[in-house]
């Protein structure tokens, strides 16, 4: 079979397949993992994480939403909320970069909003879900709602999120180019927060 004529989803697995074994290595991710990171550094990374859902909702926000992300518009898995009652939890510095405002700046065009929800919705529900219970663990909170660590808790099972998420980027109708440009925006938005992972 043709590259192209593969399902999005699949494209975007295993075309950044690289790029997140390159950021799951990375100094401050392994910080966060093991859970070695202070909570004011963690606030920090909540502030800029808070940025890029917001930015994110807005795209998809009913009035802004490009009509072929309709499907996109997924309130279960919009972060910002928890983001918000994370961060009361964990009161961060100061958060503002070049690094940062280059994630945020990208072109609202429907390939790269699309290739956003992939990166940061997927990681949520995969690598979040790992970190959610070493949080826990490192600074003896429980997990979920109530401690800070509301960001990895969703309201439907995660399992079925994922699937959903695929279904929903399958059923784009993009054109050949398009899911070419998704592809490449996906593994630039990886390099994005990459380098600012770096600045934390
Ligand atoms: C400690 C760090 C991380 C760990 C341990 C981790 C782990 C995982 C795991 C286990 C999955 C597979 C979930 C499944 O399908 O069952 C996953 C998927 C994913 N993660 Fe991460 N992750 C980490 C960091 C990140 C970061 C920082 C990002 C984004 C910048 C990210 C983006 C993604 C994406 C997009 C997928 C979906 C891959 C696919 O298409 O199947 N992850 N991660």
């Amino acid at each position: 079979m043709m590259r192209s004529m593969e399902p999005l989803s699949l494209r975007l697995r295993d075309e950044t397949r690289d790029l997140h074994e390159w950021v799951e290595d990375h100094p401050f991710n392994q910080d966060l993992f093991s859970g070695r990171i202070s909570m004011t550094r963690y606030g920090q990374y909540l502030l800029g994480l808070l940025a890029t859902a917001e930015s994110l909702e807005r795209a998809l926000g009913s009035e802004l939403c490009p009509p072929e992300l309709a499907g996109l518009q997924m309130p279960d898995f919009f972060r910002s909320s928890a983001l918000k009652e994370d961060i009361l939890h964990f009161p961060p510095s100061d958060v503002s970069s070049p690094e940062l405002a280059r994630y945020l700046e990208g072109p609202a065009v429907p390939s790269r909003i699309a290739a956003m929800a992939y990166v940061r919705w997927m990681g949520d529900l995969g690598g979040g879900q790992i970190i959610a219970r070493r949080l826990a663990d490192a600074w003896h909170l429980q997990s979920g709602r109530d401690h800070g660590l509301s960001v990895y808790v969703f309201p439907k099972p995660v399992g079925e999120l994922r699937h959903r998420l695929r279904n929903a980027l399958d059923a784009i109708p993009f054109s050949e180019a398009e899911v070419e440009d998704t592809v490449l925006a996906a593994r630039e938005i990886f390099e994005l927060h990459e380098s600012w992972f770096s600045l934390l």
